[in-house]
């Protein structure tokens, strides 16, 4: 018996990503490997091949191919913007993936601090949003604070971080959602009181942006950066800033390279059949909106209005996911799993789980479930400051997560699978 959910238009949209065809021993291969990269729809493919096949050609050339070329970034600009809910596509820079971002916006900002400022970042954040502001306030001479975390739940303490937060932060970098426990944070609330406090707002939103509706406006902070490859695009990252921030900040550049937006941030050449499938990733998240069974009557057909109700269905179609997730792995014997596990707090989490068992590392187990083509992730995920927060270095966790092209039989499929290998004798 299906428990999919008929609203959910799971079949169309696993028909468009031809990486989930694959069999291992005759078996579907399950993935459960999106938190560390999603897999692609055909016309994101397509986008690419068509880039490279018909366009290919460096910025701002006077011939035909330059000239498309051009058509096509500039379009990215936009798409991702409405991304982002942003206004303005000039406010959206590219770059190689969100930690080479980071650390380019994080060395030019360190610039303008001095000693007895401060920044705060969370031990729930990856280190791409940890390691490149420590660096920079090490280079200025500036007090690092670290959120702490309610262990229990993998949730930021909220008090501590009012503690911390002073008239001295310059700059606070918070996660939209955790890559390794699935929390995702109160960043609206976080925000405001560190605006209160007069520091900027950084937001990594790389694990959040395949879950849920980004809007830097309703969020209000400064910056935000996601990665295309989590959203179901290539391996292109995205930075979001401030029109009077991005202007009036020095990056690191090259003297003849632009020194308006939105050249201003992207150093050297662009990943630009990158750049071109990432447009394509919005553009597929948006196209969702004709497969839905309430598609009918909306007067909004703009890209944003359809990711709008796209979104909130993935949000609920996913929330079924997690529930999956909850009453499967509540079986399983020996389990633990670092992160909300309430029903009462779903709202308060995506389906990313990480687990580990008193008889088998994270490695040995997802070995064991690779064999049975259930493809998930083992280590720290890089969110170095939780895993050594909570005391799982060096082996960090099992890492499960589901996206929208997910099915809960896959879900059940992945709980039965773990209830068998907490059975079944450790090899070696
Ligand atoms: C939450 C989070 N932030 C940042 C990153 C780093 O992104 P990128 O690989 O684009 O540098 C990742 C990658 O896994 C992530 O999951």
């Amino acid at each position: 018996m299906s428990h999919t959910p008929s609203v959910w238009p799971i079949h169309s949209i696993r028909h468009q990503f031809l990486g989930l065809r694959r069999l291992q021993d005759h078996q579907p291969v399950a993935f459960f490997d999106g938190p560390a990269g999603s897999q692609v729809p055909e016309c994101v493919v397509k986008s690419v091949a068509s880039y490279l096949r018909y366009t290919n050609c460096n910025r701002g050339a006077a011939f035909e191919t330059a000239k498309w070329s051009d058509s096509i970034l500039d379009g990215a600009h936009q798409a991702l913007a409405d991304f982002v809910g942003a206004d303005d596509p000039s406010c959206i820079s590219f770059g190689a993936n969100m930690t080479s971002l980071t650390l380019a916006l994080s060395r030019a900002l360190g610039k303008l601090w001095k000693p007895g400022d401060e920044i705060i970042v969370t031990r729930l954040d990856h280190d791409a949003n940890v390691t490149p502001w420590v660096l920079a306030a090490q280079d200025a001479g500036v007090t690092v604070h670290h959120v702490e975390l309610n262990p229990d739940q993998a949730t930021l303490d909220l008090d501590d971080f009012r503690k911390k937060l002073s008239d001295r932060t310059k700059l606070v970098a918070i996660g939209m959602a955790s890559n390794a426990t699935g929390t995702v944070n109160p960043v609206r609330e976080m925000t405001r009181l560190a605006h209160d406090a007069g520091a900027l707002v950084f937001v990594d939103a790389v694990h959040y942006a395949p879950h849920g509706r980004i809007s830097v406006n309703e969020l209000g902070c400064d910056f935000l950066a996601c990665s295309a490859y989590k959203f179901f695009g290539p391996h292109v990252g995205v930075l979001w800033g401030r029109r009077e921030l991005l202007e009036s900040i020095r990056p690191y550049k090259l003297r003849p390279s632009p020194d308006y937006l939105p050249g201003k941030w992207m150093t050297g050449t662009q990943c630009h059949e990158g750049i071109a499938g990432a447009a394509a990733a919005v553009n597929y998240l948006a196209s969702i909106d004709v497969l839905l069974d309430d598609n009918s009557g909306h007067e909004d057909r703009s890209r944003s209005a359809k990711l709008d109700r796209v979104f909130s269905r993935i949000m609920e179609y996913e929330r079924t996911l997690t529930l999956a997730f909850l009453s499967g792995l509540r079986d399983v014997p020996g389990i633990r799993i670092w992160g909300i596990t309430s029903v009462d707090q779903i709202d308060q989490r995506v389906p990313t789980f990480s687990m580990t068992f008193p008889n088998r590392t994270p490695r040995q187990a997802a070995e064991w479930l690779a064999r049975q083509g259930l493809y998930v992730w083992n280590g720290n995920h890089y969110a170095l400051p939780f895993t050594e927060s909570v005391g799982l270095e060096p082996g960090g966790t099992l890492r499960a997560g589901a996206l929208h092209y997910n099915t809960i039989e896959e879900i059940q499929r992945l709980c039965g699978a773990l209830k068998e290998m907490q059975s079944s004798p450790v090899v070696p």
